[in-house]
């Protein structure tokens, strides 16, 4: 199976990080917008252009599936993919509101759910955590944590003060990763909260859903990664490498 996974800039990989290691697709073609990049705030309109051009996009390819591995995207514009593409379309919101209810079963837990504007004004993830009968939310945009990760820092004195800028006065029981940029700073956010809150990233919630509502089934190979950018693919591809050790 061939999939196409799509997001603003470098951080869908961490998607892809986790699609690799439990070898889900026999192919992955990664394109991510980095000349565009932050799509976090930009209004519903924009995001759905760029994100109905990327889909153009993958119609060079002959993929089996979209995977947005852009929050924002799966926040905003992907309704409007599903209308249009020929193949399945899936988000990564509804995977981490599903990963939170398969490990946080107290229901008045405090969540607390991070990600960019463009995502924390979609109310998705409320929405779909009300429904699920979760009371205590509290959503938070965080958008200064993309260009840190953009510019790899994930530890540090910037880091630091950005999360206590975000963070003060908060002790949640679970935090929402709604933004596929921030599991690479995940032990950051979690030593913050004194290793005391379950942290949901996209990349595992995804693998999970993919598995349990689409039958797909590791194939025990490795994936072959083909890596595309807007701009600047040689930065994409110099941390893949990093990350991903490809
Ligand atoms: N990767 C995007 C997301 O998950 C964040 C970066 C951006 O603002 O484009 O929402």
């Amino acid at each position: 199976m061939r999939a196409a996974v799509f997001d603003s800039g470098i951080g869908g990989l961490t998607v892809v990080k986790s699609l690799v290691e439990h070898k889900l697709f026999d192919e992955i073609i990664y394109y991510g917008d980095t000349a565009r990049v932050p799509y976090g705030p930009k209004d519903k309109n924009t995001i759905i252009r760029y994100s109905l051009e990327a889909l153009e996009f993958f119609k060079n390819f002959d993929v089996d599936m979209l995977i947005t591995a852009c929050n924002s995207v799966s926040a905003h514009a992907i309704e409007e993919l599903r209308e249009v593409a020929p193949f399945p379309v899936v988000g990564v919101i509804e995977p981490g509101v599903l990963a939170l209810e398969k490990k946080l079963l107290d229901k008045k837990s405090n969540i607390l759910i991070i990600g960019t504007k463009a995502t924390i004004e979609s109310q998705k993830y409320q929405t779909l955590l009300h429904q699920r009968g979760y009371t205590n939310l509290i959503a938070k945009a965080t958008p200064l944590f993309v260009p840190i990760v953009e510019e790899e820092i994930f530890d540090g004195e910037i880091l630091e003060a950005t999360m206590h800028h975000y963070f003060r006065d908060l002790s949640p029981h679970a935090v929402i990763l709604g933004c596929t940029h921030f599991p690479l700073i995940a032990n950051q956010i979690s030593n913050y909260f004194n290793s005391k809150a379950l942290l949901i990233h996209s990349g595992e919630a995804i693998v999970d859903h993919l598995e349990n509502n689409y039958q797909i089934k590791s194939s025990q190979k490795e994936p072959i990664l083909k890596l595309f950018a807007s701009e600047n693919p040689e930065k994409l591809k110099r941390v893949a490498a990093k990350w991903l050790s490809v």
